[in-house]
């Protein structure tokens, strides 16, 4: 999934520092766990736990982190694999859903007045969305098949979506890709034959009553609230009928709900108090030389912590600029920092 922040590209490079500077580690955690993409890169390796602010990344990490294998789903009367059934429902199918049941339909396509969608692909997401409940509702199936299908779902949405990058905003004219069909995505699920836990709380909070050997702490580090850019999933992942406002049809989110991270002087505050409280001998830092927080502000802080010899800073170019493009601009780092504690 395109998503603001997300490490696919990183991946080999935090590897390599766990190689450079662990021995020896069961559990990693992934506080800041996004698309969950470095949770599930490292969960062949170690035991994992994740979190995540966002109710569709917890969604998607529940499919994926604490799920060992694909669910089975043997209880749906009649329906063997929800994924093609619900793929391949014909209009007249998804015309039986009743209108006061059609959220995204009534807001997000054009019916709403708004163009994320066309009206055929949000219907074929709110069919899916109500029969999951529904089959939920009923016992049909557990925990791990609702939360892995929800997922499913949220894959898909984003191959048809009118947007450019994010849902901050839907494109004027229709974008090819909004024709395409809704589908539901099937998510790959590693064994690593552990019980793996996610969590949907503040990363910061958290930290005071967890443990365990590599801590990956990746938040944001820019004023750009996630929620607001991505509360179309969220949508689909809570179904709750949110009231939605203006031409965009952002839901309103509470205060529990904005990082800290995406302001200056608590994103310091936080990143000392997780510090502080990280019971994690291993703390590998994701940032950029774009943030909010200065090098020197995150040094001061990790070496206060942490056993000060074993300090590194590793800068990666970014690679989602043209070299063209980085001529004249001044130079732009990922920048991965590790420490050890002793814990
Ligand atoms: C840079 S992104 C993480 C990207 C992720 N590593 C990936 O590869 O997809 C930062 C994430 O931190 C989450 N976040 C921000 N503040 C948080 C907090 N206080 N507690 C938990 N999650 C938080 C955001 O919702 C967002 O998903």
């Amino acid at each position: 999934m395109r998503f603001i922040g997300s490490k696919t590209l990183l991946l080999e490079n935090i590897k390599n520092v766990i190689d450079e500077n662990v021995k020896y580690a069961e559990v990693f955690c992934d506080i800041f766990s996004g698309t969950s993409v470095v949770a599930n890169f490292f969960k062949k390796n170690y035991k994992i736990i994740s979190n995540d602010l966002l109710y569709f990344s917890y969604v998607v990490q529940k499919a994926t982190i604490e799920n060992n294998k694909t669910p089975i789903f043997a209880n749906i009367p009649k329906i063997t694999n929800p994924v093609n059934y619900l793929n391949n429902l014909t209009n007249v199918d998804l015309e039986k859903l009743p209108m006061k049941k059609r959220f995204f339909q009534n807001n997000y396509s054009p019916i709403g007045k708004r163009m994320y969608l066309t009206e055929d692909n949000a219907l074929r997401i709110d069919f899916a969305r109500n029969k999951v409940e529904d089959w939920y509702k009923k016992g049909y199936i557990v925990d791990s098949e609702y939360y892995y299908l929800i997922a499913t779902i949220i894959e898909g949405i984003p191959f048809v979506s009118n947007i450019s990058g994010t849902y901050g905003a839907y494109n004027k004219k229709w974008d090819k890709r909004a024709f395409k069909k809704f589908e539901l995505k099937t998510l790959p699920v590693v064994d690593n034959k552990m019980k793996n836990k996610s969590y949907n709380v503040d990363g910061v909070k958290l930290l005071k009553r967890i443990n365990g050997d590599i801590l990956y702490i990746d938040p944001p580090y820019n004023e750009r609230q996630y929620l607001p850019n991505y509360h179309l999933l969220e949508t689909a992942a809570k179904y709750d009928n949110p009231i939605i406002k203006g031409i965009t049809g952002q839901r309103d989110y509470s205060e529990n709900e904005k990082s800290v991270f995406c302001n200056k002087v608590r994103a310091i505050i936080s990143f000392e108090e997780m510090m502080k409280n990280a019971k994690f001998r291993h703390i590998i830092f994701s940032y950029s030389t774009e943030g909010l927080m200065n090098i020197s502000d995150i040094e001061y802080i990790m070496k206060k912590y942490g056993i000060i010899k074993t300090y590194k800073l590793y800068k990666i170019p970014y690679r989602r600029f043209k070299s063209r493009e980085q001529k004249n601009k001044k130079e732009l780092n990922e920048l991965l920092f590790y420490i050890e504690k002793d814990v």
